[in-house]
C-alpha cells in the first residue's frame, strides 16, 4: 500500500493531457461481450480498475491485448503519458463461461456490467452480489429489474446473482429510474441486453451521463439501433448480432473537474488538453460562482484563479448537474473560501468520509444528515490522512498541494484506481509529490 507525501504551497502551472474517461471505458470493455469480432479502444486510461475489468472479461473468454504506442508517438520528444497509451484490442474466443467471481467484484462493483451483455449473449450470468462500499449502500435492483422485465429470470446463490434467459430476451417499454434517480451502470447494462433483444425497448427514466451516451455511440458502431440516447428516454430496436468496431473513448470529465479544482486552489494556472467542457456544464457554473477564470479554446481549457474564493450552496444531481464524483474535491475548495458553503449529497446522501480527514487538516466542516457545512479557513496545515475511496482520495491530494507543511496520504491504491499517474502529472506543473512504496 503506497503512500503519497506531498509538500504544499506549490502553485501549480503548465499543461496536462487529461486521459480517457475510466467510467467509459469500464462498461463499454463489458458491452465488447456482446459483439462478434475484435473491438479496438482508443484512450483507454492505464488504471488498477481498468486491469481489474481486463481481467474479468478474459475469464469470461475475451482474448485482451494493448498495442504498443506508436513508433513517432514515444520518439518525439516528451509525449503526455495518455498519448503513450496504445489502443485496446478485445475479441470474444470462447463463449463458454459466465461467472463473475467475488474475487473480482468485490475489489470493482463496476464488474456488474457484465450482466446485461452475458444474458443477452450466453443466456446466462453468475455474477457476485457487490456488497457495500465506501460511499454507501449501492444496491443493483434497479439493474436486475430492467433484464426481468426483458425477460430474464433471476435467483440469489451463495452471494451470487444467477440470471437465465429461456430463448431470446424480448423488448418492452420500461421505467427505469429508482428513489435516488436515474442510475448510470443500470442504464447501460440495460441499453446492452436491449440492443439484441428481439423487438423494440424504450427506457424511460434512464440516465443521461455522456458515459451512457458514449457506451450506446460504440453499439451502434457495433451494428445496435438506438435512438434518444442522452436524453431520459432511450429506444432500442433488438438486432440479432453485433460486430467489432473501433472507438474512441471520451475525455475524463470527472479528471479534468479535479485538475480545475486543483489550479483554482493553488492560486495556479493550468492548460487542461484533450477536456469536452460541454460535458461539465454545471462545475463550470459552480466554479466561476466561487470566483475561478475559465476559457476554452476547441479541446483546451484554461483555468486560473487569484484565491479570493466565493461561497456557494451546491446539490450534487444527476447529469446535467453537478456530479457527486466532483463533490469532495469541491468541498476542499471551499475549504478555503471567504465564509459558509453549503453542499447536499443528493446521489450517494453517505459519501461524506472526506470530512473527517479535511477536519484533521484544519478544515471546518459539520455534516448534518446528506449535508454538510464548510465554514472557510483561512490555510489548511499538513496531516496524516488516510484515502478512503477515490474521489474523496482526490480530494485530499488537492488539499495537501495548499496545505501548510507536509501531508502524508496512506492508502493511495484508491487514487491509483482511477487517476492515471496523477502524482506525474501533478508534478510536472509544479507540485511536490513523492510516492513512498511499502517495503
Ligand atoms: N441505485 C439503486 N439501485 C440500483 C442502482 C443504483 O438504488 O440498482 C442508486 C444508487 O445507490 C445511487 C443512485 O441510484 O443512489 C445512482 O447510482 P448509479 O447506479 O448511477 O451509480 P453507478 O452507476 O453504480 C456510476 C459511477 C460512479 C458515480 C455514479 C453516479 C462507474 C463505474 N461508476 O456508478 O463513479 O458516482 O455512477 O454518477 O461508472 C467513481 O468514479 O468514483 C464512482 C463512484
Amino acid at each position: 500500500m503506497d503512500s503519497f507525501l506531498i509538500r504544499g504551497g506549490t502553485r501549480l502551472k503548465g499543461k496536462i493531457e487529461i486521459s480517457g474517461s475510466k467510467n467509459s471505458a469500464l462498461p463499454i470493455m463489458a458491452a465488447c461481450l456482446l459483439g462478434e469480432g475484435k473491438t479496438t479502444l482508443k484512450g483507454v486510461p492505464r488504471l488498477s480498475d481498468i486491469d481489474s475489468m481486463s481481467k474479468l472479461i478474459g475469464e469470461l473468454g475475451c482474448h485482451v491485448s494493448r498495442h504498443e504506442p506508436p513508433a513517432n508517438i514515444a520518439e518525439a520528444g516528451e509525449p503526455s503519458l495518455p498519448a503513450l497509451n496504445g489502443p485496446l484490442d478485445i475479441e470474444v474466443t470462447d463463449e463458454n463461461m459466465c461467472e463473475a467471481r467475488y474475487d473480482i467484484v468485490k475489489t470493482m462493483r463496476a464488474s456488474i456490467c457484465v450482466l446485461g451483455p452475458l444474458l443477452a449473449k450466453r443466456g446466462k450470468a453468475i455474477v457476485s452480489i457487490p456488497g457495500g462500499c465506501a460511499i454507501g449502500d449501492r444496491p443493483v435492483d434497479l439493474h436486475v429489474r430492467g433484464l426481468q422485465k426483458l425477460g430474464a429470470e433471476f435467483r440469489t446463490e451463495n452471494g451470487n446473482i444467477v440470471g437465465e434467459v429461456r430463448g431470446r430476451l424480448k423488448g418492452c417499454r420500461m421505467y427505469l429510474g429508482g428513489a435516488q434517480g436515474p442510475t448510470v451502470l443500470g442504464t447501460i447494462n440495460v441499453l446492452c441486453a436491449a440492443a439484441l433483444a428481439e423487438g423494440e425497448t424504450v427506457l424511460v427514466g434512464a440516465a443521461c451521463e455522456p458515459e451512457v451516451v458514449d457506451c450506446a455511440e460504440l453499439l451502434i458502431k457495433m451494428g445496435a439501433k438506438i435512438k434518444g440516447y442522452g436524453t431520459p428516454e432511450i429506444r432500442i430496436e433488438g438486432v440479432e448480432k453485433l460486430h467489432g468496431a473501433e472507438h474512441r473513448i471520451i475525455p475524463d470529465r470527472i479528471e479534468c473537474g479535479t485538475f480545475m479544482i486543483a489550479a483554482a486552489m493553488t492560486n495556479g494556472e493550468l492548460e487542461l488538453k484533450n477536456c469536452n467542457l460541454d460535458h461539465l456544464i454545471a462545475v463550470v457554473d459552480r466554479l466561476e460562482e466561487v470566483g475561478v477564470k475559465i476559457e476554452r479554446q476547441n479541446g483546451t481549457i484554461f483555468v486560473s484563479s487569484n484565491r479570493r474564493l466565493n461561497t456557494v450552496e451546491m446539490t450534487t444531481q444527476p447529469y446535467p448537474g453537478f456530479p457527486t464524483d466532483l463533490q469532495a474535491q469541491l468541498m476542499g475548495l471551499l475549504c478555503l473560501a471567504d465564509g459558509m458553503s453549503v453542499i447536499t449529497e443528493r446521489i450517494f446522501p453517505d459519501r461524506f468520509l472526506h470530512v473527517g480527514e479535511l477536519n484533521r487538516m484544519g478544515g471546518r466542516v459539520r455534516k448534518e444528515g446528506p449535508t454538510a457545512i464548510i465554514q472557510g479557513v483561512k490555510e489548511l496545515q499538513g496531516a496524516s490522512v488516510m484515502a478512503s475511496d477515490l474521489r474523496a482520495s482526490a480530494a485530499l491530494v488537492l488539499a495537501g498541494l495548499v496545505a501548510k507543511g507536509t501531508t502524508r496520504i496512506d492508502r493511495v491504491y484508491h487514487i491509483d484506481r482511477g487517476y492515471e499517474k496523477i502524482e506525474q502529472k501533478l508534478v510536472a506543473v509544479g507540485a511536490s509529490i513523492e510516492r513512498v512504496k511499502e517495503k
